[in-house]
């Protein structure tokens, strides 16, 4: 039997070495080791061998046996190496990976991002978040805010009138400006107050690389006893330092607000704009004017918020701006737009 047996793996691990696909390999195994294969055929002749040479011949059997399966494992993991090696050709696998963020996961968009850290510093000083409808009345927008009738920013070509569904008298609009915040909070609630209001402010402006009809601001308004113009400056110089650097410089210029008395407009210079020397508006400001007080003091039909007693300080200013300056945006259209080369920066 040592002639047939030795003859069968020879012709076993010649067949399986020319195996080219896992197919062949499984053959080659069915047609060798199989329950009909061949060395089972070769195995039955056991019974007619002589005693003296079962031990040899059983021992061979063993043998081919082994050394057929180890033929089929070698040639299956060679064909394996192969085929990682073809799916791997023409990959750098020592690249770096595609970071999840920027395939999709997605960010926060760059004003929720600044909302976000703007809110987090007025916290820290103890504003909290109030907030007003979008649709508003021309009470809350003007009347309140010592804004008279003739005031340019009433006129119908600047902003966003609605027409009253149930026939009411009074007039609805998109609020043109956050202040409206201011009057709600002091409707509900009595001093001290100390609330950040942002949100959505419309004004029927010409859209331009500056201007858009709707865009973001952020209000604050505070009010207590002894609230004083040093509270007011410090109080913004500290935030807008926060946000910009401590090499950021401030000037508050005399301006006009209605609804604040001294007013003011705050302009920056820092190194974030570069090496210009130029000062960049920023910001709005002022002592709330005692008229806003009693305006509010009327609606509320009591005196919680007596001129001769409280002061406050308030102020405004476009969310939209400030990202721009922060992030070298040239055109305030990008952050509306939904470019995912422009947001995916962020
Ligand atoms: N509401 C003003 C504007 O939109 C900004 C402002 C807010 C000014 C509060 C003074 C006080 O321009």
């Amino acid at each position: 039997m040592d002639a047939p047996l030795e003859a069968l793996r020879t012709e076993a691990i010649a067949a399986i070495a020319s195996a080219a696909d896992e197919a062949a390999i499984e053959q080659a195994r069915i047609r060798f080791l199989g329950q009909q294969g061949a060395l089972t055929a070769l195995s039955k002749g056991m019974k007619d061998v002589s005693k003296d040479d079962k031990p040899r011949i059983g021992k061979l059997l063993n043998d081919v046996r082994a050394a057929v399966t180890a033929a089929l494992d070698e040639r299956k993991a060679a064909l394996q190496g192969d085929a990682d090696k073809a799916a791997f050709s023409g990959v750098d696998v020592t690249l770096p990976g595609t970071p999840a963020g920027f395939a999709g996961k997605g960010t926060l968009h760059p004003i929720t991002q600044l909302l976000d850290r703007t809110t987090a510093i007025f916290r820290r000083m103890g504003f909290a978040l109030a907030e007003g409808p979008d649709i508003e009345t021309e009470w809350h927008c003007f009347d309140a805010l010592n804004t008279p009738a003739d005031h340019p920013a009433r006129n119908e070509q600047d902003t966003f009138y609605m027409a009253s569904s149930d026939g009411s008298a009074e007039g609805r609009l998109l609020r043109t400006h956050t202040s409206t915040v201011q009057i709600r909070t002091m409707e509900k609630t009595a001093p001290p107050i100390r609330i950040i209001a942002p949100g959505a402010a419309y004004r029927r402006d010409e859209i331009d690389a500056t201007h858009l009809a709707q865009f973001t601001q952020m209000e604050g308004l505070y009010v207590d006893e002894g609230v004083s113009v040093a509270d007011l400056k410090g109080t913004l110089e500290f935030f807008f330092r926060e946000l910009f650097g401590n090499d950021a410089k401030f000037r508050f210029r005399p301006h006009f607000f209605p609804f604040t008395e001294p007013s003011y407009e705050v302009d920056i210079k820092t190194s974030m704009l570069g090496a210009t020397d130029r000062w960049l508006e920023i910001a709005g400001c002022g002592m709330v004017d005692p008229a806003v007080l009693e305006a509010v003091n009327t609606k509320r039909g009591d005196r919680a918020f007596d001129p001769e007693k409280f002061t406050g300080f308030a102020f405004g200013f476009g969310l939209d701006r400030l990202a721009m300056i922060m992030s070298g945006t040239p055109d305030i259209r990008y952050f509306t737009n939904s470019d995912q080369r422009f947001l995916a920066q962020f």
